[in-house]
């Protein structure tokens, strides 16, 4: 048999030495291993109470002509609802499988080899990625420093605003950002939007803003009309409680939309997730009561773990970056043992870091349980 195509070296040049995005550890495995003992799933910054009951309800009723039948490539009843809750055309939104299909569209359509895209150290993964993918060049930015009053190890919007140039194809920020849950005010979104050139495509990673409690945080969709440069993405996978359904938005420019349109697969929302995120929408009641008991056991994981003499950053998210001063893999690999899923930090430069979302009561308390022996 001969050996057939070298699929690497064959591969696009930017593919061969990518390094895919890091979903964690294999969890079907695991609760495999788990079954009958406690397990308490907190590293993938999922929301433990799921979606609102009426998008279970919506669910119920579903046929067999939502199975049967190609979805609506244009998703326009959810564009819509999307589109008067935001206050924008509903020619400004682009559905995506997940909001990350939406990043990796955004560099496909505006970002080519050897182009620069601006983002932060210690940004959300996927930006590195959809850059690498494109054979981009990445412009990483230092974070502000660890001992920053209000954003350790957050986006320094001044260094990002100073590396952008007028031949930048792409800025990638995130409000509040992962893996770190910093956050910056609209003021300061606002200077820093006023200092990159008109020309150049902003994009406002949005995917944890309905977590947001902070009044002097505003969501950048608000700030378009001043600046046309903006792009905001969200996700129905975090305060929605609905990961497993894949469904993600952007808020842009009709032409940018219109672009992204000419890459986007046609179906790329199904029928079931189209139906479903319209039901979740429609329940904000839902979305204030998961934003009111995340804060409050933020708060509380935030405490405890501080009361064990361990740094955790701010967060206005639904998880907290915990810094340990020392190799966290040890500690990873106790917690995990024990029944407690944490995100390890390694792959974004935080060997010391875990990255900890909030589970029920019943998982923190799990996890404070395994944290408290894990560092004994
Ligand atoms: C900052 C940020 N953006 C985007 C995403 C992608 O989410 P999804 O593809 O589920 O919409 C995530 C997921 O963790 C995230 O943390």
């Amino acid at each position: 048999m001969n050996a057939g195509p070298d699929y690497v070296a064959q591969a696009n040049p930017p593919l061969r030495k990518l390094v895919p995005y890091d979903p964690g550890h294999d969890l079907p495995a695991i609760r495999r291993q788990f079954v009958g003992h406690t397990l308490a799933e907190l590293g993938s910054n999922e929301n433990p109470w799921g979606p609102s009951p009426q998008v279970l309800e919506r669910f119920a009723r579903l046929d067999a002509s939502t199975l049967l039948r190609y979805p609506d490539p244009l998703g326009l009843d959810l564009r819509r609802a999307l589109a008067a809750q935001l206050g924008v055309s509903s020619d400004e939104i682009v559905l995506g499988n997940g909001s990350h299909e939406l990043l990796m569209l955004l560099a496909q359509a505006f970002a080519g080899p050897g182009d620069p895209v601006v983002f932060s150290e210690f940004g959300f993964a996927v930006f590195p990625i959809s850059t690498a993918t494109m054979g981009a060049t990445p412009v990483r930015v230092p974070a502000l420093p660890v001992d920053h009053p209000t954003a350790p190890r957050g986006h320094d919007l001044d260094a990002i605003a100073a590396a952008v140039t007028t031949e930048t194809k792409l800025v990638f920020i995130a409000n509040p950002n992962n893996p770190t849950g910093t956050w910056f005010s609209r003021t300061a979104l606002a200077d820093f939007l006023a200092k990159i050139p008109s020309h150049v495509p902003v994009v406002v990673d949005e995917a944890y803003q309905e977590y947001v409690t902070d009044p002097d945080v505003a969501s950048a969709i608000d700030l378009r009309a001043r600046f046309p440069n903006v792009i905001v993405t969200r996700t129905f996978s975090k305060a929605y409680g609905l990961a497993g359904l894949r469904v993600g938005y952007l808020v842009a420019a009709a032409d940018c939309c219109n672009v992204l349109n000419r890459v986007r697969e046609s179906f790329n929302v199904n029928g079931i997730a189209l139906a479903l995120a319209e039901a979740a929408l429609a329940d904000q009641a839902h979305v204030a009561s998961v934003r009111a008991h995340t804060q409050a056991q933020i708060a509380v994981l935030s405490r405890e773990i501080r009361g064990l003499d361990q740094f955790v950053h701010p967060s206005q998210t639904n998880f907290v970056l915990v810094d340990f001063g020392r190799e966290a893999a040890p500690i990873e690999a106790k917690l995990l043992a024990q029944g407690a899923v944490v995100r390890p930090m390694k792959g974004y430069g935080l060997p010391t870091c875990l990255r900890i979302n909030n589970g029920t009561e019943a998982d923190d308390a799990h996890l404070l349980h395994c944290l408290k022996e894990a560092l004994r």
